[in-house]
């Protein structure tokens, strides 16, 4: 017997206020707002507060999500939050965004599969649904990667961006697709090519991590160019042959946000016009996890996401690990 189908109820996203653009960078750094736009497509990125964390955005995002629903926390069965920049290595910042929200009692964990962690978690929200383990569940992407960037580093630095965007998943009415399905995959021969080196089992934190600047994210740009502009389309292609699609079915391609020229070497395997392709990064950078969600709000509002839509998500990051969902909005 099929699975029940589950469906995106809901969205919401919150950046912070604060914008950063190419040429503020470059009063700090040896850039310049020619290098960063030709090279990623990024103009600016807001930036969180001092005092923010990932749960503060993703609760933000999460109780407009809720709001939208028309649901109250306490309606929720779970909470999953994808994050590479987690409140604490723990609790969870699941634990801590459901404080924020006032979602007492409901259970609450974490998805790590950086950037693509977003769809990973989708995966797992419609995987409780399916098998009856939950009615609604949030699923948040949250981040503020800002924390995690040597700002002296200009290869990563220009990069990246904070923000946060949820979804609430439940079960489809008869006849609707919902969320279709997802491929998902991980290549762990390159777990070197993208990480923050300290402050897990492996390498704690000492003085020693702390002087030789092991708590930011380093990241071989190169190879890790190399591996998404061959995984994202591959990707993209799988889960619409799996589920019987073809290419040209697809309403809206929405993949993460790292660059511009990533996006378009997909963009150019799979046949896809500018039309049917989402892109926010000039505004928000790489936002991590958050960066999917926050180009599902973002492409609804602009009515460029309808009721039956057909939408191709796909993500990939750290890992390194890729991930594609397809869903019928
Ligand atoms: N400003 C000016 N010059 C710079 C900057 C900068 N901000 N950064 C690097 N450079 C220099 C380099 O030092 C290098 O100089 P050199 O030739 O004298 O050594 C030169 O620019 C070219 O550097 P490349 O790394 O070859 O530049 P490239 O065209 O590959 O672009 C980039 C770099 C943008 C990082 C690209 O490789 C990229 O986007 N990679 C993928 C990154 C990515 O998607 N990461 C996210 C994964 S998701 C997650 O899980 C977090």
């Amino acid at each position: 017997m099929a699975a029940p189908a589950v469906k995106i109820l809901s969205w919401g996203t919150h950046v912070p206020e604060r914008v950063v653009t190419n040429d503020e960078l470059s009063l700090s750094l040896d850039t310049s707002d020619e290098w960063i736009s030709s090279r990623s497509g990024i103009r600016e990125r807001r930036i969180a507060d001092d005092g923010e964390a990932a749960s503060d955005l993703g609760a933000a995002a999460a109780k407009k999500a809720l709001d939208a629903a028309g649901l109250g926390p306490a309606q929720l069965d779970l909470i999953i939050v994808a994050s590479l920049s987690h409140d604490a290595p723990f609790p969870a910042t699941a634990s801590y965004l459901a404080g924020r929200i006032g979602a007492d009692g409901v259970p609450a964990f974490d998805v790590s599969a950086a950037c693509t962690g977003f769809i990973y978690a989708l995966a797992a929200g419609r995987a409780f649904v399916a098998a009856g383990q939950a009615t609604r569940v949030l699923v948040v992407g949250a981040e503020v990667v800002s924390r995690m960037i040597d700002w002296s580093d200009r290869s990563t630095a220009v990069l990246f961006g904070d923000g946060a965007g949820a979804l609430v998943l439940g079960p489809a009415a008869a006849g609707e697709e919902g969320i279709i399905g997802f491929d998902l995959g991980n290549e762990p021969s390159g777990t070197e090519l993208l990480k923050l080196p300290a402050g897990g089992s492996r390498l704690p934190a000492r003085p020693e991590t702390v002087a030789g600047r092991q708590h930011y994210l380093k990241m071989n740009g190169r190879e890790v160019f190399r591996f998404a502009t061959r995984v994202v389309a591959a990707s993209a292609q799988r889960v619409l042959a799996k589920y019987d699609y073809d290419v040209s079915d697809v309403d809206l391609f929405v993949p993460h946000q790292a660059n511009i020229r990533i996006i378009d070497a997909a963009a150019r395997k799979l046949g896809l016009p500018p039309e049917r392709i989402f892109t926010n990064l000039d505004r928000y950078g790489n936002t991590s996890c958050a960066s999917i969600p926050i180009c599902l709000d973002e492409a609804a509002a602009a009515g460029r996401l309808e009721r039956g839509s057909l939408v191709l998500m796909t993500g990939f990051g750290a890992g390194l690990s890729w991930g594609s969902c397809l869903a019928r909005w």
